[in-house]
């Protein structure tokens, strides 16, 4: 029987297949760069944020779902997720008018409208619609310590009920890991202040924003990075 990948809760599909499809998805995304050093780095940051690792976060994305993505930098894993179900709507925005423009071009070049950027810095930002899902990746560890309460407590606002914040971030545990990434951030983005918090101060950040529950992971990786990755639910109703 021919098997079909289909988004929808009813697919057959062949987990080879969809793996496929999933890093043809990537390769195209990647392609459509014009510039081979982004088109270097997206290649390295989908290497990173792995095809598994973007399963456990799509588990929280429905496929009709608003989403929100602050500090999307190129729009990588924006364009991926817009691209996996043509009835999501994601929004993604990045304080780098550079990459902003960067994942303006590329949505133009596939045809996607489903997907859109904007430029703002996120200390500014101030939610004026509702989402099923924010999402944040590498991003809270770059802004002051009141901006990401701030962006945490908004995010808690702007949630529909049942609805979820994900964030990926760096922790403090184990030391020698946290020195690393530290390095590393200073490497890529040396004028950008770092706040690094632990998984249970962020946990009891989002619980004092309101959020029901909240689920920490943490996130293994070749290279030796403190990742973690940070799941809160608002409550049904
Ligand atoms: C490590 S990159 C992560 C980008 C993207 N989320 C990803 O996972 O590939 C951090 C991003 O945060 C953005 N950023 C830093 N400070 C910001 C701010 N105040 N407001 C919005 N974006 C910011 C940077 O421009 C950069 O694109």
């Amino acid at each position: 029987m021919e098997k079909k990948f289909l988004r929808s809760s009813t697919y057959q599909i062949n987990p080879a297949d969809l793996r496929r499809r999933k890093l043809d998805a990537q390769r195209t995304i990647i392609n459509a760069y014009h510039n081979a050093l982004i088109r270097w780095y997206c290649r390295f940051r989908f290497h990173i944020i792995n095809v598994d690792f973007l399963d456990t976060l799509e588990q929280h994305l429905a496929e009709d779902a608003h989403v929100l993505d602050i500090g999307c930098g190129f729009g990588l894993f924006a364009l991926y997720y817009a691209i996996q179900s043509p009835a999501r709507k994601v929004v993604g925005f990045d304080l780098s008018e550079p990459r902003i423009k960067e994942a303006q071009l590329v949505t133009q070049k596939l045809g996607l409208d489903n997907v859109t950027f904007f430029c703002q810095d996120a200390g500014e930002y101030r939610f004026n619609a509702t989402f099923d899902a924010v999402v944040t990746l590498d991003l809270l560890h770059h802004v002051a310590a009141e901006v990401a309460e701030r962006l945490i407590q908004q995010a808690y606002e702007a949630l529909t009920p049942g609805g979820t914040l994900i964030v990926k971030d760096v922790n403090t545990r184990p030391v020698h890991k946290l020195y690393f990434t530290y390095a590393l951030d200073k490497a890529m983005m040396p004028r950008s202040p770092v706040h690094y918090r632990s998984d249970l101060a962020w946990k009891q950040l989002m619980l004092s924003a309101g959020f029901a529950e909240v689920f920490s992971y943490p996130l293994n990786d070749y290279l030796p990075y403190p990742h973690m990755l940070i799941v809160a639910r608002k409550a049904k109703g």
